[in-house]
């Protein structure tokens, strides 16, 4: 009887890993509304507002952005002489000056740097027209300097972002497939994105699922036997 409950246990446990790319933002570290049960939180209660608007975005493309980013240039980005893609546009070797304006990544950086207020949206939520609070921060509302999750403006010692990858110019990396990557280690190809870079540029979502906890931390994929890694690089 005990063996069969432990199958089914582990059947169960199959299931979830299954359906894990259905998780929910909600209750979720980028659930920063005020009844999202999170540390870091805000005095409104709805949660996409903390990056998206439905009228009035800053960005006049993707992906309706309610927050002012920093500027790119504030920021300094990975690059080595191995790396054969680069930082200028077309996807040559290149050292980096920043972001560029339209990277997703700087997205990401507009709360992760460390110095800009998480709370500070472009268009204010109906409940808080004044301005959200936030708690769990620095008192102008930037992540703390013990959050993990601070990574501050230097970004030299974090895998390369906002660059254009091309198709075979490192043979060690997964082919491209329109705006994807994928090798057969990984079921769901991974995306690049569009920026001034080109159209194929690797960002913090290409491996992050920004409203997908399931595999923490937001990753699109497991990195259980470095998964993830070995959706794009050959080794
Ligand atoms: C912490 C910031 C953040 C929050 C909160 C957030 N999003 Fe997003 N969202 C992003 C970013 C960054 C992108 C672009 C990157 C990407 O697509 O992965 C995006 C992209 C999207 C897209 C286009 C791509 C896609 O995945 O379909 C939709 C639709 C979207 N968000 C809806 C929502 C809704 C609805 C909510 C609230 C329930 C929400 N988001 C909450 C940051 C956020
Ligand atoms: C979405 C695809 C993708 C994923 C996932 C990914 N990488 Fe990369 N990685 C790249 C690309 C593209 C480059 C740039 C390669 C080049 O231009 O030669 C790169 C560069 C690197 C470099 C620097 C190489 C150099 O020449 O300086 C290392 C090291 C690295 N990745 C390790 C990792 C590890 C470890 C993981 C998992 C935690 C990972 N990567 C996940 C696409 C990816
Ligand atoms: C509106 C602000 C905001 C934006 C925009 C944002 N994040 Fe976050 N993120 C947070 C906060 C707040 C936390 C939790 C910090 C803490 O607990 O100290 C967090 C946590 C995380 C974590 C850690 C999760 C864990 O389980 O430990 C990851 C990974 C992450 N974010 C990635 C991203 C990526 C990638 C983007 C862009 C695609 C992004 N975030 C955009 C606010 C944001
Ligand atoms: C090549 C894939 C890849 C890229 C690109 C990437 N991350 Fe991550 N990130 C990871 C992995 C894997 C982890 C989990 C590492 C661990 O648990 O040791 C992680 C962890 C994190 C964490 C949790 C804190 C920590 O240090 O463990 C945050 C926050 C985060 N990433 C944000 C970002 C942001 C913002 C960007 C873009 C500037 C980004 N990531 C780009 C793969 C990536």
């Amino acid at each position: 009887m005990k063996k069969v409950l432990a199958v089914v246990a582990v059947a169960s446990l199959m299931a979830a890993a299954t359906v894990a790319g259905a998780a929910s933002i909600k209750n979720s570290k980028h659930d920063l509304s005020s009844t999202g049960g999170q540390t870091v939180r805000g005095d409104t209660n709805q949660l996409c507002v903390f990056c998206h608007t439905p009228h009035n975005a800053v960005q006049n493309g993707y992906p309706l952005w309610n927050r002012s980013n920093p500027a790119g240039s504030a920021f300094k980005l990975y690059s080595s002489s191995g790396m054969q893609n680069g930082y200028t546009a077309g996807g040559n070797a290149g050292a980096s000056t920043g972001f560029t304006a339209d990277s997703v990544s700087l997205y990401c950086m507009s709360c992760h740097d460390g110095v800009t207020s998480v709370g500070a949206v472009y268009n204010k939520p109906a409940d808080k027209l004044s301005g959200i609070t936030m708690q769990g921060t620095k008192a102008d509302g930037s992540l703390l300097g013990t959050s993990t999750a601070n990574l501050g403006t230097d970004l030299q010692n974090d895998h390369p972002v906002n660059f254009n990858v091309t198709s075979n110019l490192d043979p060690a990396i997964a082919p491209l497939s329109g705006a994807t990557m994928k090798t057969s280690d990984i079921t769901n190809a991974l995306p690049l994105f569009k920026s001034a870079r080109g159209n194929t540029s690797l960002e913090c979502a290409s491996c992050h699922a920004v409203h997908d906890p399931a595999n923490v931390p937001f990753l699109r994929t497991t990195i259980e036997g470095s998964k993830l890694c070995l959706g794009c690089h050959i080794k």
